[in-house]
């Protein structure tokens, strides 16, 4: 159930305030004025559902569920750096278990916070091999969740962003109980997407097809606030994203392509600056702020290439094109993809629509011999081991 408490509880703050640990003090009036000028995260979810009045609010208490899940998980990952000083005696989780590692921890708070409220029919998660159904003594909803806990965990060590990558599809199956088949849908039959970055802030983005918004945890007051509204890819890009030390690997028609974001190859445009994170949810979100293309080829030897379908591509295909850019494997959009496999991997070419398009034009010209070996999996007749 939402309620309104944790507004009326920012509002009682906002007349003593304190940002990055600094005391402001503000008459009521002009707590007044702060306050109506911010809309946090729940605010702005159930605002959204009111210009659909047939809404019944299990949607919006879903994604406001999982904007808890992603404070836990955000007061851990700035902790992370700490395990090895506090050690396992300290590291006890909101469940009472023992410290474990970050992503089987995220794994488990998005499971826990979500599996007995009765909205769910099934979850599938990167970190599991098969679906995790709602156990039989709860209650089985309408929605199917699927998610990445922990995006890019291999820079939990370096102390580099991360994220958590989600979305929702609508029950399909006939049964009480959620089935496989709910889970394993095209992205264009997704009715919500987003993800959560833990950076040098935590920021939350969504989308439930009217546009993109992004919101910043304010970790003082614990609330996300709406920072981003309306996001829109930027007409003119400004990066490409790849992980150029796999060049050796790279298909005729994705090496000129690189070539070409470089203003090598053809007219000889100005060249795009390259940025890799290394965690696709940072570079995939520094490309919906500034604009570009990121992409995870697929290469002779790995026809697919790295990144999964529905736990990272879907949703964010899904959300980069309502901000108006685009997502492709290189032959088609990621969205029209008929998924075969919950593990099912997919190259990703994701951002400004002319990149996008020109990366596909290049793979149609060059990259017949990998069009045809990728086909199979993309038709569901191979699976990846
Ligand atoms: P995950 O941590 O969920 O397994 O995802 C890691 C992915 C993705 O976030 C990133 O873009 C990519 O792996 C990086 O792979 P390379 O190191 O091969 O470039
Ligand atoms: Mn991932
Ligand atoms: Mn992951």
């Amino acid at each position: 159930m939402l309620c309104n408490l944790p507004n009326l509880a920012l509002l009682c703050m906002m007349v003593n305030f304190t940002y990055n640990q600094i005391n402001i003090r503000l008459n009521e009036e002009d707590a007044m004025v702060l306050a109506h000028r911010i809309t946090t995260i729940e605010r702005h979810i159930l605002d959204k559902q009111k210009q659909f009045p047939t809404a019944t609010g299990v949607l919006t208490n879903i994604l406001y569920d999982i904007a808890l899940a992603a404070k836990i998980i955000a007061r851990e990952t700035t902790r992370a750096g700490l395990v090895n000083i506090l050690g396992a005696t300290d590291g006890h989780n909101v469940f009472g278990e023992q410290q474990q590692k970050l992503d089987v921890f995220a794994d488990d708070v998005i499971a826990k916070m979500n599996d007995h409220t009765g909205r769910l029919c099934a979850m599938a998660s990167e970190e599991h091999d098969d679906i995790i159904p709602i156990p039989l003594h709860f209650d089985s909803g309408r929605y199917a969740l699927l998610y990445d806990p922990l995006d890019g965990s291999s820079n939990i060590d370096v102390n580099m962003p991360m994220g958590t990558i989600f979305s929702l599809h609508r029950k399909i199956s006939k049964g009480e109980r959620g089935t496989l088949e709910d889970v394993l849908q095209p992205g264009n039959k997704l009715v919500a997407a987003g993800y959560i970055i833990y950076g040098p802030s935590t920021m939350m983005v969504y989308t439930t097809g009217q546009g993109v918004h992004g919101f910043t945890l304010d970790p003082g007051i614990g609330e996300f606030l709406l920072s981003h509204p309306d996001m829109r890819v930027p007409q003119k890009p400004k990066y490409y994203s790849v992980n150029q030390g796999y060049e050796k690997f790279w298909t005729p028609g994705v090496r000129r392509y690189v070539k070409w974001l470089q203003g090598i190859h053809g007219e000889g445009h100005e060249p795009l600056a390259q940025r890799y994170i290394g965690a696709l949810i940072a570079d995939v979100h520094r490309n919906l702020l500034h604009g570009g293309v990121f992409m995870y080829p697929g290469e002779m030897k790995r026809p697919s290439g790295k990144l999964r379908l529905m736990y990272e591509a879907q949703a964010l295909g899904f959300i980069v094109e309502q901000a108006g850019g685009v997502a492709s494997d290189g032959i088609g959009s990621i969205l029209d993809i008929p998924p075969s496999g919950l593990h099912q991997r997919v190259p990703l070419f994701i951002g400004n629509r002319e990149l996008v398009a020109t990366a596909e034009k290049f793979i149609r010209e060059y990259d017949q011999e990998w069009v045809d070996a990728y086909m199979p999996y993309r038709n569901g007749e191979l699976a990846h081991a």
